[in-house]
């Protein structure tokens, strides 16, 4: 049962697509001061939290300030509130108590899990207005399922997508991309996708291509296509100012940017040098961008990701002129310390200030609103534009499509990618973390950075990133500027990782049931153990992950392991993996467990009662079937799987 409350006048995000009628009266689990501007509910020993999809720290979200407040932050660290999404959803339950809340206003979130006193967990928002939605259920999945069924249905992408992807920032040239693709031929690798960055762009103008680095990109596209590989390319938010630049000309005739107080262009700087944001917010100037990704889907183009859209801002150049003047005032001073820092900050301050979103408005369902009210809904409705495009694009074929920032209601749209992880450790279980909180909140076509994208790698981690991502939808190893290089190829152990490639591959079948499963039943694909197992150790598992019906996975996430500890809830059968074909098989009593791993080794733990199909590896994602499958069986007989099966590429309605 689902109750939708409503607090003040709330800004309508479009996140929800079931009509659902306001219930009068106090929303229950919670008290509310409307002088604090928050609601309260008083938390017991038992009671855990979990959800806020892509936020930091662990499962169980209990014990930290989290804001929706969607930020370009290269650095996930356990300080921080906000990354680059608001997904507002969470579940709080215990052996005696389950609902669900999702807290729907597109402006800034405080939820205060524990942070400020132990016990207490509230929620604050500037305005105090928005729609509240408990969600009552018979069990944390059920609650999950009628949350994502009023949400509607999860973006599905080509199965093509769940090839693994090759990307860097940048390939500079269409030679460079030949190169990566040949080294992956030569070493055995299967590779789907390569990724170009915002280099093969002519000047970081969106919707162009770089003619001299790229030249005859359509013909380019078509010989990576007749290698099995697609070329996925980025696009940013902001476009560039630039004359003659036709989207920048048009925007401008058009009125499709975002404007200031005065009802000036806002000039901000990203990438590209000066830029003006489109009003993704305003319907038409979504459908006129939406409409530009025709010019690279008429090359050839069937896949895209979305970046900078928080929006990310390096200055917004009133701010800086305004910097430049204060500045001025410290000049031929002898600066004190106090004073000292006071110029710094200043200079500090330019870049993703959340003060500068009260500088532009946008054109909102007939409105105009200051940005600051619907900060989070930006990066959405970028990626709602390229959706709502590609469905008269290409009403028959589906398009990859992935965003860095997100709300709830884009999952409709498309995927995400988590973002600007670093070559750590800790990034490693921090994606294995993400993954059911993503899920709960909708988005299932989500991957991080494997081998992470910022700090210089290393063998052993990309070994082990890549034994967890062979598992995750979006699979793809991606790596920022001036870091070390990260292709697969380029490390000693390239057996193994091709090993490990071709065992995503022949996982395919179960992978992609699994997936359209979850997206048609509004279900989650990866669940914290508790979700299905109601024991009190299994509540406390933060490194385990059940995937789908069958399996249940427990990845290496230490440097110098040789193994863990893993929790079985119930009686399971270990698989070892070295490769698709060779592997040890180990039914294992529920328990504490030591388990062996080596860096050439991946564990699947195969459920009671369920079966693990499995297809002969292949060198791209076309040639998979699901005829001649192997299956790994525990208690349950090879028929007993259900297979989902289509085209792959035909939307599916
Ligand atoms: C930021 C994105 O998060 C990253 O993946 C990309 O490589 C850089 N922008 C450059 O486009």
């Amino acid at each position: 049962m689902i109750r939708k409350y409503r607090i003040g006048e709330p800004i309508p995000t479009d996140s929800v697509v079931k009509e659902i009628e306001i219930t009068e009266g106090s929303i229950p689990y919670f008290s509310m001061d409307t002088e604090g501007k928050e609601l309260s509910l008083l938390l017991e020993k038992n009671d855990k939290v979990f959800g806020l999809g892509e936020t930091v720290r662990g499962i169980n979200k209990r014990g930290w300030l989290y804001s929706s407040n969607n930020s370009d932050d290269p650095n996930h660290t356990e300080n921080k509130h906000s990354l680059y999404a608001s997904q507002n959803f969470f579940v709080v339950f215990s052996k005696k108590r389950q609902f669900g809340v999702y807290v729907d206003t597109p402006g800034k979130v405080n939820f205060d899990i524990g942070y400020s006193k132990l016990d207490k967990l509230t929620v604050a928002f500037e305005d105090f207005d928005a729609d509240i939605y408990i969600v009552d259920g018979d069990s944390v999945l059920d609650i999950v399922s009628q949350f994502r069924q009023i949400i509607g249905r999860s973006y599905i992408p080509p199965r093509w997508a769940f090839g693994f992807g090759q990307s860097r920032w940048s390939y500079m040239t269409a030679d460079e991309v030949r190169e990566v693709a040949d080294k992956y031929q030569e070493a055995g690798i299967p590779l789907d996708m390569i990724y170009l960055d915002i280099d093969y762009m002519e000047r970081y103008k969106d919707f162009t291509v770089d003619d001299s680095s790229f030249p005859e990109f359509p013909k380019f596209v078509e010989e990576m296509r007749a290698r099995g590989i697609h070329l996925v390319p980025i696009i940013d938010a902001g476009v560039k100012i630039e004359e003659g630049y036709d989207v920048y000309e048009e925007g401008v005739e058009k009125g499709y940017f975002v404007k200031k107080d005065n009802g000036e262009n806002l000039v901000a700087a990203v990438w590209p040098g000066k830029v003006h944001f489109p009003d993704f917010l305003n319907e038409e100037a979504r459908a006129w961008f939406g409409n530009k990704y025709k010019v690279l889907m008429d090359q050839g183009i069937d896949g895209f990701w979305n970046d900078m859209n928080e929006p990310a801002i390096f200055y917004i150049q009133d701010h800086l002129e305004e910097v430049f003047e204060q500045i001025e005032d410290y000049k031929g001073k002898n600066l004190d310390v106090q004073s000292f820092f006071d110029f710094k900050d200043l200079v500090g301050s330019i870049d993703n200030n959340p003060e500068d979103y009260k500088r532009f408005y946008h054109e909102y369902k007939g409105r105009r609103i200051r940005h600051d009210k619907v900060h989070n809904l930006f990066g959405y409705n970028m990626t709602r534009a390229a959706g709502e495009a590609f469905e008269k694009l290409s009403p028959d074929k589906r398009i990859l499509m992935f965003s860095r920032s997100s709300y709830i209601g884009m999952h409709r749209y498309g995927g995400i990618w988590h973002g600007d992880n670093h070559s750590w450790w800790s990034h490693l279980l921090l994606n294995i973390q993400q993954m059911p909180a993503v899920n709960m909140c909708g988005f299932l076509y989500t991957g991080a950075d494997i081998g992470g994208f910022g700090s210089d790698t290393t063998e052993d981690l990309v070994l082990r990133w890549t034994a967890f991502g062979i598992f995750t939808p979006l699979f793809r190893n991606h790596s920022a500027r001036y870091t070390r290089r990260q292709e697969l190829y380029r490390f000693d152990n390239v057996p193994v990782l091709r090993d490990f490639i071709r065992l995503r591959y022949a996982l395919i079948p179960y992978l992609y049931s699994e997936f359209m499963k979850a997206a048609l039943n509004d279900r989650m694909l990866f669940k914290p153990l508790c979700f299905e197992y109601d024991d009190d150790r299994s509540a406390l598992v933060e490194d385990q992950l059940l995937l789908g019906e069958s399996i249940m996975l427990a990845p290496v996430y230490t440097q110098n392991a040789q193994g863990r500890y893993v929790y079985l809830p119930e009686e399971m059968k270990l698989v070892r993996f070295r490769a698709f074909d060779d592997y040890d098989e180990d039914v294992m009593s529920a328990g504490d467990h030591y388990v062996r791993a080596e860096l050439n080794e991946i564990l699947v733990f195969v459920r009671k009662g369920h079966v693990l199909p499995l297809a002969k590896p292949e060198k791209s994602m076309g040639k998979v079937g699901v005829s001649d499958l192997t299956f790994i069986c525990h208690g349950a007989e090879p028929g007993s799987y259900d297979l989902y099966s289509d085209d792959g590429e035909s939307r599916v309605v």
